[in-house]
């Protein structure tokens, strides 16, 4: 169309305009959701909490045939969740990214036998801890590693930022070559099978279960009084308090009436220690 004074164009241009504010949703108010406008209205109804986990990590977390997220740690924040009445459910989150998914708020809470430290608290926050681990050696079973430190001149395997990780890296300094890092803990023990390393570091739950599970590997564990205990932890974006308060007052009831041991030896065969 050809505009043929001002005036005209003043108001096709003006049309224009609110035909494009309409498009783009401003003056929209039926859409706007509790989160967007800031506050949660106290009576909102419960939502479902969306849990991260990486499912790599038997027995603690792991996918069955069936597809469905099973474990240790699962049954454990089941049971905290119906002592706490919240819902939850459970996400398969490859650990390289599962702290800044927590971040980002696509997950409300993590359970992956997180060892809680100092670092980590600076950018999240955790339950009280619900299981103690510690680092344990897997290596072929005619090695001649006897100790942590035997690991000083060899390949060793672990999994990417894990606590594994992080001690490794202060043996053989942080940025060396000798240390192979991996997507997960399973794949780091299949190298050593393969000889592309000649250790593995890792949580001893993980480690045990694979090589019990693994008889034919060749594999046998060297344990080391010097590795730290770690506590594992259930964690929450940072500040979220009120959900933390009604995960570890789970935590409490499941221990007190004897869900938290029969979880422990349905999945350990022992007492917890
Ligand atoms: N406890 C170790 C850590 O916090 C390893 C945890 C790995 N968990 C997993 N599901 N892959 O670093």
């Amino acid at each position: 169309m050809l505009c043929t004074n001002i005036q005209q164009r003043f108001a096709l241009a003006a049309a224009g305009l609110f035909v494009a504010l309409a498009l783009s949703g401003c003056g929209k108010q039926e859409g706007a959701t509790p989160a967007a406008s800031g506050a949660a209205p106290p009576a909102a109804p419960a939502r479902v909490l969306v849990v991260g986990t990486d499912a790599a990590y038997t027995p603690f977390e792991s996918q069955n045939d069936k597809g469905d997220i099973v474990g240790f740690d699962i049954d454990v924040l089941k049971a905290v969740a119906q002592k706490a009445g919240i819902e939850v459910k459970f996400v398969n989150t490859p650990w390289e990214g599962i702290f800044n998914a927590l971040d980002q708020g696509d997950r409300d809470l993590l359970v992956s036998a997180i060892t809680i430290t100092d670092e980590r608290r600076q950018t999240m926050d955790f339950s009280q801890p619900y299981f103690d681990a510690r680092q344990l050696i897997a290596v072929k079973a005619d090695s001649p590693v006897a100790k942590f430190e035997d690991l000083k001149t060899l390949k060793v395997g672990v999994q990417n930022g894990t606590t594994g990780d992080e001690v490794v890296g202060k043996l053989l300094g942080k940025s060396s070559t000798a240390i192979k890092r991996f997507e997960s803990t399973p794949l780091a023990l299949k190298e050593l099978e393969a000889g592309g390393v000649q250790a593995v570091v890792a949580d001893n739950g993980v480690v045990v279960h694979y090589l019990a599970n693994n008889p034919g590997g060749g594999f046998k564990t060297v344990s080391d009084a010097g590795f730290p205990v770690e506590k594992y932890g259930i964690a929450a974006k940072r500040g979220n308090a009120a959900l933390l308060d009604k995960v570890n007052q789970g935590l409490e009831a499941i221990r007190t009436d004897g869900t938290y041991e029969k979880i422990y030896a349905s999945h350990f065969g022992t007492a917890p220690k």
